[in-house]
């Protein structure tokens, strides 16, 4: 797979383009990551890449002419735009799983106050991370590219990405590690029992109780199974 980030800050990528699993995938060739300036495409002396909003107001605004030549610098029939916006769709692991399976993700980062409307008729969807606002899509395009890369093959091992919060619409079991006593907090008895089916269902029913206090709106939407609604009734 093949990220480009479009962006007025590609000194902020870093540390984060050579850190642990991302780092990893990219030095093994499972997905490469390119960074392209924005300004590269003003034309003006002064490579300014916003202006004044028209109607008045605070701010400045990303101009059309710079954000889509380098849109239009990178893209391929096989591209994916996605432009980083509070506004956008809510993104979630169901859309890591989907831009996963694109060949070319396009993300393109505004700044400033926003970009120019004419400039989302020109990308295929607009994600936001979260009712918050960012001082730019930055960080929104790493949290994306983050969540996008640790799906593809070889990253991590299939199962640690199979059990995790999210992937069967419930978050994940607690977890523990050595030793069994902390200071006289113990690990629950059932996880040292060696008996991988009560485990399983002990972990199930962890799941079920966090999901149903924590995130109420999550557990709404997930369909219980019979064993799910029998551990739930314990
Ligand atoms: N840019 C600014 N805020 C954002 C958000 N919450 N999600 C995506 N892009 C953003």
């Amino acid at each position: 797979m093949r990220i480009t980030i479009l962006t007025l800050f590609p000194e902020m990528y870093g540390d984060f383009l050579k850190t642990s699993i991302v780092g990893r995938s990219i030095a093994r060739g499972i997905v490469s990551v390119d960074l392209v300036q924005i300004r590269d495409f003003a034309h003006d002396t002064y490579r300014h890449v916003d202006d004044t909003p028209f109607g008045g107001g605070a701010g400045m605004v990303m101009k059309c002419q710079p954000v889509l030549d380098a849109i239009n610098s990178v893209r391929t029939p096989e591209s994916y735009t996605v432009l980083m916006s509070p506004s956008g769709t809510p993104y979630s692991q169901k859309k890591a799983h989907e831009l996963s399976g694109k060949s070319h993700l396009i993300l393109l980062c505004g700044h400033y106050e926003g970009l120019d409307e004419r400039i989302s008729r020109h990308v295929d969807e607009e994600l936001s991370i979260g009712d918050y606002v960012l001082t730019g899509g930055e960080l929104a395009s790493m949290v994306i590219s983050d969540s996008v890369i640790r799906l593809l093959h070889g990253s991590i091992r299939p199962d640690s990405a199979e059990d995790e919060s999210y992937e069967n619409g419930l978050l994940e079991y607690p977890q523990y590690t050595q030793p069994a006593d902390y200071e006289g907090e113990q690990v629950p008895a059932i996880l040292l029992s060696g008996n991988h089916e009560k485990i399983r269902k002990w972990r199930l029913q962890q799941s079920l109780v966090r999901t149903r206090e924590r995130r109420p709106d999550l557990f709404g939407r997930h369909e219980l199974t019979g064993e799910e609604r029998k551990l739930l009734d314990r």
